[in-house]
């Protein structure tokens, strides 16, 4: 037998597929084997739509951002008709990444041998070699990326056979209307290399289990009364989701809640007393709460890695504030006192996985959706 089927063999993770309070958690071999990681590539990334962040940040005409999804390096763009585009960041002459990180632009200029595209992907210079080029440069736009909005989130696609975005979402749409997402502002965007896999991280966001033991003296300080989970197969859509009841804002240390922000205006029913994490499948982690948004983008670039981006997200009125600026630190303070003490945990999570030999593990009632998102995960991977 290949290496490839035995990792995959699908008696390996019979015990996976146990109801949840039965079950065990996805072997080693699927945080650590390149193998894996490749099929991951192909057979999660490649074929759903991955979040590439909110139209805030290209909020005019020239606009773009870059990122990598899974080792696919793009460009997201608004152009002088404002709608908002997505390319592969490759140049069609010999292939050089086009931007790094983001910025403003009037062409999108090669640092190469300066070919030049315009908003729209179509190239319209080539110094030097005009008389060559002639006639073959309508041939050599930018490759266009499937990108869709959904309520001021963008997403892209690499597979055209998706569903729309607000089809695959389901219900998502409207439970978290009452935010107003499309009327955010993406105020800070801070970035961590974290040495784990980019599963134990979406794992970890949905384990309520860790939080006493992981953050004892910031988050566990603010008492949570009630919780709700949903897997993606109650939500109708490629997101799982949990909510905690909770007095104040869950996007500030509980030191610091009085410096906060009202609560956002549109806001009925138990968002008015908590906050809601809907997890989209593959690698996005939303908190919505009572006075703010903020989003965990996980990029991963290996087997053991994972850029995690925490976004932050305020209403437009709330950043037009004169306070803003005196205000907005404190929910800063929070992500950076709290995705450190995640990463830490990720990290020796992940040590403790580079194992020789096949160890069973155990999932308990707590940890329903990190079970939810490990058979999605196996629904891809693993084929009987
Ligand atoms: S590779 Fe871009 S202009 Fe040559
Ligand atoms: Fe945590």
């Amino acid at each position: 037998m290949s290496t490839t089927s035995v990792l995959f063999a699908p008696a390996h993770f019979a015990k996976v597929r146990l109801p949840p309070h039965e079950a065990e958690p996805l072997p080693h071999w699927a945080y650590t084997s390149p193998v894996w990681f490749e099929r991951e590539r192909e057979r999660i990334f490649a074929r759903a739509w991955n979040y590439a962040g909110h139209v805030s940040q290209v909020a005019n005409p020239g606009d773009y951002i870059t990122l990598d999804i899974a080792g696919v390096p793009l460009i997201v763009v608004r152009g002088q008709d404002l709608k908002i585009r997505a390319f592969f960041n490759s140049c069609r002459h010999r292939g050089t990444k086009l931007l790094r990180g983001d910025g403003d632009c009037k062409l999108i200029r090669c640092p190469y041998h300066s070919w030049a595209y315009d908003l729209t992907g179509a190239l319209v210079a080539t110094p030097l070699v005009e008389e060559d080029m002639a006639g073959q440069r309508d041939k050599l736009s930018l490759h266009p990326v499937r990108l869709e909005v959904l309520d001021g989130f963008m997403l892209v696609a690499f597979d055209n056979t998706l569903p729309p975005v607000a089809q695959a979402m389901g219900s998502l749409s409207r439970e978290w209307s009452g935010y107003d997402t499309a009327n955010l502002v993406c105020t800070r965007r801070k970035s961590w290399e974290v040495k784990g896999n980019w599963k134990l991280w979406y794992e970890n966001f949905n384990d309520s289990l860790h939080v006493p033991f992981v953050h004892p003296g910031t988050l566990a300080k603010q008492k949570v009364t009630g919780r709700q989970r949903a897997s993606n197969v109650e939500t109708d859509g490629d997101y799982l989701a949990h909510f905690t009841m909770h007095a104040g804002s869950r996007g500030l240390l509980e030191e610091d809640q009085a410096l906060g922000f009202q609560r956002l205006p549109g806001l009925t029913g138990r968002y008015t007393q908590g906050t809601y994490y809907p997890c989209l499948l593959p690698a996005t982690l939303f908190g919505l709460t009572i006075d703010c948004v903020w989003v965990y983008e996980l990029y991963p670039t290996a087997p053991d890695r994972t850029t995690v981006v925490a976004a932050s997200l305020f209403t437009k009125e709330q950043v037009a504030r004169s306070d803003f600026a005196a205000k907005a630190p404190a929910y800063y303070r929070r992500l950076d006192t709290i995705v450190p003490e995640d990463n830490e945990a990720v990290e020796q999570q992940q040590e403790g996985l580079c194992l020789p030999v096949g160890l069973s593990g155990k999932f308990t009632h707590l940890e329903t959706l990190c079970h939810a998102f490990d058979n999605w995960v196996l629904d891809r991977m693993v084929t009987e």
